[in-house]
């Protein structure tokens, strides 16, 4: 039998008793497999690998060892929240590696979308990479493979995973949820007790806010990229758009244009809401946003973001506009 097929029986899990009878059989599962040996996993802090690690920490504590990669271009507070949930609550393993600076000087002066995402891949590969090698005794890696990714293994995924590790890494793989649908695995975490803000977190491209800072990323716009979208994202949960939205970010172009603050000429760049439904991320439709919420966020940017002259929203759909920017 193919292991990586979803049998027809496999009940849909759907409540969190399903999920708690999923978990326990897992647990088990993972014991068998790990037995006393190490067991190794990058937590991104989405949602698939912090399940993925809430999982083994039940399993096996201490014998899973988490490596988190900040690669200075995640969303305001998420290392933050990575490091609080697994370290502070879950009392896991967890290493945490403060890499912005080396990915940002890699990225200097780099303005073409796919050299970025093979310059932060590539490093994100290295870092983990650097940080696997210093560790003894490391005998499985564990992956958040969820089924979908098993599915479109040849298609558009693949070279979207940032998270794609080397193939000549010689462990043997756990991957735990790997016969789930996203829907079950965000069931799961809620029932390992995981915040509802990790769980029900939206999808975030590995290059993370590489790839909405447009263009050559620079500090500065980079910081009021992650200041304006915080304010969005605050936005939205406030006006309950949160629930109803798939997708909601901001991106940040590189140009700059007049603006008038404090009766001064107040050059600035343009903080783009993109804000959309899909529900397989190949075509998407425009979210309508009161207007009401709109002027408060516009507000709230340009007062509150130094280096933001200007609010837009954008209402193109996919196609023929894709979801992110580069
Ligand atoms: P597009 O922009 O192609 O995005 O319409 C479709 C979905 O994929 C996400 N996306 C990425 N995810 N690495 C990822 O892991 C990437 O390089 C990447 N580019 C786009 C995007 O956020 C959307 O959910």
């Amino acid at each position: 039998m193919n292991d990586n097929v979803r049998p027809e029986s496999m009940v849909r899990i759907t409540t969190p008793a399903l999920a708690e009878s999923f978990i326990q059989e897992q647990i088990q599962k993972i014991q068998e497999q790990v037995k006393d040996k190490k067991v190794l996993l990058a937590l991104s802090g989405g949602v698939d690998s912090s399940v993925v690690a809430a999982l083994l920490v039940k399993a096996i504590g201490k014998q899973l060892v988490c490596v988190h990669v900040n690669h200075g271009l995640m969303r305001k507070g998420e290392s933050e929240q990575v490091i609080e949930v697994f370290q502070n609550q879950m009392n896991a393993n967890l290493i945490y590696v403060d890499a912005t600076d080396r990915f940002l000087d890699l990225l200097a002066g780099v303005s073409e979308p796919e050299k970025k995402r093979k310059i932060i891949g590539g490093e994100f590969i290295k870092v983990f990479d650097e940080e696997a090698s210093k560790l003894e005794g490391i005998s499985f890696l564990a992956q958040g493979t969820i089924y979908p990714d098993i599915l479109e293994s040849d298609g558009v995924k693949a070279h979207h995973n940032v998270g794609g590790l080397p193939e000549d890494m010689q462990f043997e793989l756990v991957e735990p949820v790997k016969l789930l649908y996203k829907d079950e695995v965000r069931v799961v975490g809620k029932a390992l007790g995981l915040p509802a803000e990790m769980v029900d977190r939206q999808p975030f491209p590995g290059p993370g806010l590489g790839v909405r800072c447009l263009g050559a990323i620079t500090r500065d716009r980079l910081h009021a990229l992650r200041e304006a979208d915080a304010i969005l994202r605050e936005e939205f949960a406030n006006s309950g758009l949160a629930q109803k939205v798939w997708q909601y970010f901001i991106a940040i172009p590189d140009m700059k244009s007049v603006g008038v603050k404090n009766d001064k000429r107040y050059e600035g760049w343009p903080a783009i809401i993109r804000a959309v439904n899909t529900t397989d991320a190949m075509s998407a439709t425009i979210e309508e946003i009161p207007y009401e919420v709109l002027h408060k966020i516009t507000a709230r940017i340009t007062a509150e973001v130094e280096g933001i002259n200007r609010v837009l929203y954008d209402l193109t759909p996919k196609p023929i506009g894709t979801i992110e920017w580069e």
